[in-house]
């Protein structure tokens, strides 16, 4: 008897029944055939759980959830959460005018960001943005001259630095000192002192987020203490803050990962503020990849089989350009058959884009019984996939499928080809 295999990231909406890979209750070849491949597929009922996790995780608290939306930025995506009552974190005026688009609040919407142009910030103090999560004292000074140009007092939350390790890929690691995010625990107080001097700012709160696809409750916790010790030392110079802001971060099972659930982390962290007083503080949390991440996948067509001297490379329609996360941080994501075969052709296969570079795959040596035209799914794809996708190699960007139940929705075309080069002009021959 062979054990039963484990579940698939984003189980139980996402998992075979009957020899095909299912969302929801659509059947993945039925999505190809209609939207063809690549193709995102999302499933609602994920999301929402998701949501549900962080939304029920600390009853009789006083916590506002703002979904970041760089995780998946698809207005439908925007919109579900919205409907859920969740605000929103932001990084620039585009991303403002999608939230807006999707009918959310920008008074439920903070703004964060290292490099705020002017014309961002005058953008989001016009749309009544609930606040600037602000970087610099420079970025401070520039926001209380834009205010004052438009007759406002612009609310801002500091975002300290708190030189703290999240023990995750050094990319996705924004809360030490040698990052360029963030202004340095040291200098906060005075940073804080400073905006008295600045009459058109209105000082609502402390923020900090120190990484992504963090799998431990400690890296939080330090993070906490900081916050948390600069709270008391920046209250007892006589400046008052409404709410703390923990960022985002939060990380999800790709292999065999096991985070902390929202929850657990959220029991931790009131556990720390109930021992410093301050459990009755309002929090903001801004969780993008544990609310979607798990809850899509990319959908692709194996085109070509081929070997090398060494290695067996399965060559399918979808790239880095597509999904990206691979390539940059050699990051893995599951690869499963959506019709797994008998397994009597199984190899190693190392699972590549059509893109001109070496470091195109997507998988490598992953155990699959393939042949050419098979569909694969590359999964826990729902964050980081599609919003990071480009155009490189004028590849046109895919289309993505959000499922609800039986029905599935298409929420984004197929970009068309010509559409990649409309904006593009020749000059008069010479
Ligand atoms: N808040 C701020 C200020 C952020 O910079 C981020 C993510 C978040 C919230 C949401 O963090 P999350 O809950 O999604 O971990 N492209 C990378 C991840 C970059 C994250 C950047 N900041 C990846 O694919 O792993």
């Amino acid at each position: 008897m062979t054990a039963p295999l484990p579940p698939l990231p984003g189980a139980p909406w996402i998992a075979h029944q009957d020899g095909e890979l299912m969302v929801e209750q659509v059947a993945l070849p039925r999505l190809a055939e209609t939207f063809g491949t690549p193709l995102y597929v999302y499933s609602r009922a994920a999301i929402e759980a998701a949501a549900r996790a962080w939304s029920d995780a600390a009853p009789g608290r006083a916590v506002s959830l703002r979904y970041a939306v760089k995780a998946n930025s698809n207005l439908a995506v925007l919109r579900l959460l919205a409907d859920l009552g969740w605000g929103f974190d932001i990084v620039s005026a585009g991303e403002l005018a999608r939230v807006r688009a999707a009918g959310g609040d920008a008074a439920r919407t903070v703004f964060s960001g290292v490099g705020k142009t002017d014309a961002e910030i005058a953008a989001a103090l016009r749309a009544g943005v609930q606040c600037l999560n602000v970087e610099s004292e420079s970025e401070l000074r520039r926001i209380d001259r834009i205010a004052g140009e438009l007759g406002q007092r612009a609310p801002v939350s500091l975002r300290i630095n708190p030189d703290v390790d999240a023990r995750t890929h050094p990319y996705i690691s924004t809360g030490l000192r040698s990052n360029k995010f963030g202004i340095p625990q040291a200098r906060a107080r005075q940073a804080y002192t400073d905006c008295a001097q600045l009459p058109n700012l209105q000082v609502v709160g402390i923020a900090c987020h120190i990484g992504s696809q963090i799998t431990e409750t400690e890296p939080y916790l330090d993070a906490l203490d900081r916050v948390v010790d600069l709270v008391r030392d920046i209250e007892r110079h006589g400046v008052t803050l409404q709410h703390i802001d923990l960022g985002g971060g939060l990380g999800i099972r790709y292999a065999q990962e096991t985070p902390p659930r929202p929850d657990e982390l959220l029991g931790a962290l009131y556990a720390r503020l109930d021992a410093a007083g301050l459990g009755h503080r309002p929090l903001l949390l801004e969780p993008g990849r544990s609310v979607v991440g798990n809850a899509g996948l990319l959908l692709t067509s194996v085109v070509t089989l081929k070997s090398s001297l060494e290695r067996h490379f399965a060559v399918v329609d979808s790239a880095m350009n597509d999904l990206m996360r691979p390539a940059l941080y050699e990051a893995w994501q599951d690869i499963v058959a959506v019709r797994p075969r008998d397994g009597a052709q199984r190899r190693r296969y190392d699972v590549v884009g059509a893109v001109c570079e070496s470091g195109d795959w997507l998988g490598r040596d992953r155990a699959l019984d393939l042949r050419e035209g098979d569909l694969l799914a590359v999964l826990s794809a729902g964050a980081y996939g599609m919003a990071m996708a480009s155009n490189y190699n004028t590849r046109p960007r895919a289309a993505e499928v959000l499922v609800d139940g039986a029905q599935a929705h298409l929420i984004r075309d197929r970009e068309d080809v010509s559409a990649l080069f409309a904006g593009e002009h020749l000059p008069p021959r010479r």
